[in-house]
């Protein structure tokens, strides 16, 4: 079996599924290559994420990344999320196999995407996010995918 168990009950049992209707920021990134869309919501309260849910068309690594992900930013500061890297959700499902390491790249960016925007909508500056991008497949500046 190539996927550990974690990623099995991530993927065949999501956590967060669906839509925030009032959500503070809302990300959506894809990669162009596989074309597997992620969007993730997030409900922000006095700098800590007090809910995540995610929606996401995709492959099975990229649900299983996606539930993992809303998982780790659950009632984190912005701050500490921000050091949620890809790498991190992928230690937590107990690893990818490397052609599966862009999934949990997509977790990353949509988490950075919905922190993005929520910072635009409240005019305000997140210490170390950058823009992120739409495409993930574009530019992999994940250097965290040379160690995999
Ligand atoms: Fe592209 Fe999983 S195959 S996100």
């Amino acid at each position: 079996m190539i996927y550990s168990e974690k990623v099995m009950d991530h993927f065949m049992n999501p956590r967060n599924v669906g839509a925030i209707d009032d959500a503070s920021g809302v990300g959506t990134v894809g990669n162009a290559k596989c074309g597997d869309i992620m969007k993730v919501y997030l409900k922000i309260n006095e700098g800590v994420i007090e809910d995540a849910k995610f929606k996401t068309f995709g492959c099975g690594a990229a649900i299983a990344t996606s539930s993992m992900a809303t998982e780790l930013v659950k009632g984190k500061t912005i701050e500490e999320a921000l050091k949620i890297t890809n790498k991190a959700v992928m230690e937590a499902l107990d690893g990818l196999p490397p052609v599966k390491v862009h999934c949990s790249c997509l977790a990353e960016e949509a988490v950075h995407a919905a922190l993005w925007d929520y910072a635009e909508k409240n005019g305000i500056v997140i210490e170390g996010l950058e823009k992120p991008a739409t495409d993930i497949g574009e530019h992999d500046h994940h250097h965290d995918i040379e160690e995999e």
